[in-house]
């Protein structure tokens, strides 16, 4: 981790060394736990409240109870937001099931853990991010929706990371997964919309959709755009021969997709595109502002 990354576990900012938990945690043994990633801009997360209410859903859904509050979680946010050195950044918020015998039953973990991390990421070169990604969809397919409900954000990513194994494999950049029925489910970490004649389409969380922070963003500003958006079911034909395609998400943020499974997109970046990205930069200068310097 770089020098500048902050750690805080149930209730305490501590040093990287002392930053641990225990190998009993059922989140590692088993996966079990979920977690969000947020940003923070000018030290100020970021749609925190939707984050908050998403982790609140995902532990309900997989009754996991969640050991502090709205308000004591947005405390500890702000907290090791004012620790970090730099006023852009990145958190990860991991609720895991804690520490308990062998076995799978969570009634005989103590207590979850808590954890907080707030770092730099930088998940996409600046230059392709301007000229768009190469996008291949990965033969690894995404969890049924009627297995694991794709809204329980879980610390379940391993399918994830083999499609992502095989973009890189592919020299791409992102995979895209399909779900069992061969329809597009999204990117290995970010959702996925295209533009077809001037609209814009993303899959549905039945389709096997994270309900994504950001996809909901750019919904809100295509309303404010009054550009026409739609959450439907695509196939790889659609990405095939959309005419801009591009890929949304918390540590992405607004990426362009110039190419998918080698065949080159209309316009990268599109106008569309480029509309929604500049609506979305003022969204966020809108909802994080640099704070005024202490007097
Ligand atoms: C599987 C998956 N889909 C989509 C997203 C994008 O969601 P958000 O915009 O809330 O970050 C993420 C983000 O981590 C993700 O892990």
């Amino acid at each position: 981790m770089s020098e500048t990354t902050r750690f805080w576990i149930n209730g305490q900012l501590l040093p990287e060394r002392e930053a641990m938990i225990p190998v009993t945690d059922h989140g590692l043994l088993y996966g079990d736990g979920v977690f969000e990633g947020i940003r923070f801009y000018h030290g100020r997360p970021f749609r925190l409240a939707a984050h908050l209410q998403r982790l609140d859903d995902s532990c309900q859904a997989i009754r996991l109870s969640l050991p502090y509050s709205h308000q004591e979680l947005t405390q500890a946010v702000d907290e090791i937001i004012s620790t970090f050195p730099e006023s852009h950044g990145y958190l990860r918020l991991v609720v895991t099931r804690g520490t308990g015998p062998m076995g799978l039953d969570p009634s005989a973990c103590r207590q979850p853990n808590v954890i907080l991390i707030a770092t730099q990421l930088e998940m996409v070169d600046p230059e392709l991010r301007n000229r768009g990604i190469r996008l291949i969809i990965a033969s690894t397919r995404r969890l049924p929706s009627d297995g694991l409900d794709p809204r329980i954000k879980s610390l379940n990513y391993l399918n994830h990371i083999l499609a992502r194994m095989e973009a890189t494999q592919a020299g791409a950049q992102e995979a895209v997964l399909l779900n069992n029925q061969g329809r597009v489910a999204e990117g290995s970490v970010e959702n996925i919309f295209i533009v077809r004649n001037d609209h814009i389409i993303t899959p549905r969380a039945v389709d096997g959709a994270l309900a994504g922070i950001t996809r909901n963003v750019i919904l809100q500003l295509a309303v404010a755009l009054n550009i026409p958006a739609t959450e439907a079911p695509l196939t790889p034909y659609d990405l095939y021969t959309a005419d801009e395609c591009f890929l949304t998400g918390t540590g992405a943020e607004l990426v362009p997709v110039r190419e998918v499974d080698g065949r080159a997109l209309r316009h990268c970046p599109g106008p569309v595109f480029s509309a929604l990205a500049s609506a979305f930069q003022q969204q966020l200068a809108s909802e994080c502002k640099p704070k005024a310097p202490a007097a």
